[in-house]
Formats: C-alpha cells, sequence, structure tokens
C-alpha cells in the first residue's frame, strides 16, 4: 500500500523534474545526433544546453537532499553485504524461477543497485557532455575517451543505456507497484482508509 510519507511532495517534483529534463534531452540528443537534420537545430541545442543543467543541477540537489533533506533517504538506497545476496533472490523472481523474494526496506535489492546505478550513469552522462560542450576545458575527458567523435559515440551509446533503464523502470513500476506509480506521479494516495491505523501504531502518514 502507498501513503504519502513513501514519496513526500519535494522528492515527487525532483522525479518530475528528472523525467521531463530526460524526455527533453533524449529527443533533442536524438534529433543532435543527425547533423545534417534539416529544420530545428539550433532550437533542438538550445533546448538541450538548458536541459542538461537542469538535469544537472537537479541530480546535485536529489543527492543533497537524501542527506540533508527534511525526510532525508540516503539510507534507503545504501547497499551492504546482506544486499548481495538478497539480489540474488530478486533476480530468481524476475526471471521466473524463484518465489517473491520477502520486503525488506522500501527499496529491494535490485532497485538500490539500479538507482545508485543510474546516477552514476547519468554523471557520466553529464561530464561526457560537458566535455562536448567544452572540450577545450575537459580536454583530459576527450583524449582519454579516445577523441571528439569517441567521445560523442560514447555520450550517444550512454543516452541508450538511460533509454532502456527508463524502460525497464517504467515498466517494473508500473506492474509490480502500480499504487506506487500514481503517489510518485500525480500524489494520489491509496488505502486512505488504513491511515488512521497507521497513525495510531505511531506512523505518521501526513501529507508532505
Ligand atoms: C548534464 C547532462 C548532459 C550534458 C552536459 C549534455 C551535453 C551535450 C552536448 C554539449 C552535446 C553536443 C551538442 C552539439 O554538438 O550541438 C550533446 C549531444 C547529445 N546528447 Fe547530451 N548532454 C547531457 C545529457 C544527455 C542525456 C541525459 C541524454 C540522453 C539520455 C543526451 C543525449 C545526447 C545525444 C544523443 C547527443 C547527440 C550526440 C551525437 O552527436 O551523436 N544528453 N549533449
Amino acid at each position: 500500500m502507498a501513503h504519502s510519507a513513501d514519496h513526500p511532495r519535494t522528492t515527487r517534483v525532483y522525479h518530475w523534474i528528472n523525467l521531463v529534463s530526460m524526455a527533453v534531452l533524449i529527443l533533442t540528443g536524438f534529433y543532435i545526433h543527425r547533423p545534417f537534420a534539416p529544420g530545428y537545430m539550433f532550437e533542438a541545442r538550445l533546448l538541450h544546453f538548458i536541459f542538461m543543467y537542469v538535469l544537472f543541477f537537479n541530480l546535485l540537489g536529489r543527492i543533497i537532499y537524501a542527506f540533508l533533506g527534511r525526510y532525508a533517504d540516503a539510507g534507503q538506497f545504501s547497499f551492504g553485504i546482506k544486499d548481495i545476496k538478497a539480489l540474488w533472490e530478486v533476480v530468481k523472481y524476475y526471471a521466473f524461477i524463484g518465489p517473491h523474494p520477502q520486503k525488506s526496506g522500501k527499496y529491494n535489492a535490485l532497485q538500490k543497485l539500479s538507482y545508485l546505478g543510474i546516477v552514476v550513469i547519468i554523471l557520466f552522462q553529464a561530464v561526457t557532455g560537458f566535455a562536448l560542450y567544452r572540450p577545450e576545458l575537459f580536454s583530459s575527458v576527450v583524449t582519454t575517451l579516445g577523441g571528439l567523435h569517441a567521445l560523442r559515440m560514447t555520450h550517444y551509446l550512454v543516452m541508450w543505456i538511460i533509454i532502456a533503464f527508463t524502460i525497464i523502470h517504467v515498466y517494473m513500476a508500473s506492474t509490480e507497484t502500480p499504487e506506487q506509480v500514481k503517489l510518485m506521479l500525480f500524489g494520489i494516495e491509496e488505502g486512505k482508509e488504513h491511515a488512521g491505523q497507521e497513525k495510531v501504531a505511531g506512523i505518521s502518514s501526513g501529507h508532505r
């Protein structure tokens, strides 16, 4: 069951900004990838440049919030030794060869790993992106990745990794926990009738 404490308003806003900026970056990225595409190259590049800052600062803000925010949740993402074993159980479940694993914490081991992984991937995308933007300032990145052409291709390939993550993320969230999707996107809380009981049990369910 979902209640608003799972996704406070602040984290929902971060998630929306991520979603919109990611969509704009992917669409404009596809366009920029075709250098001789007719029409709107100026606008596509401008949008890409605006939203690369939006995505980047939103990610930094979310990381800071995870540690220092009112509902700091960095602990929910921490991946420890016990998650390694749990990870195998989750993988077996998704491969249809194991039972549904016991719920432990807010996110399962695979979620923790993939949410941490996507942060690293987006930061990497930001580094390669900023190196494309200002190659003279990031010359060591350009050389390490094998020159400007290889850098472009790396940035392009990483886009596909992010697209694959997004498709799997949307599929898993909407099949496993559709109620959390409603909550994360629209703040719609299901099972309100249980909220009173949770309050009695000492768990806050107030709208955040
Ligand atoms: C902070 C993050 C990002 C920065 C700083 C950034 C920056 C850039 C820059 C400067 C370019 C070259 C534009 C030009 O030459 O006119 C570019 C191209 C591109 N970007 Fe990004 N970008 C970022 C995030 C993303 C994301 C999240 C995606 C998609 C998931 C993406 C996909 C692309 C693609 C496909 C291209 C075209 C690459 C090519 O030339 O083949 N970018 N980006």
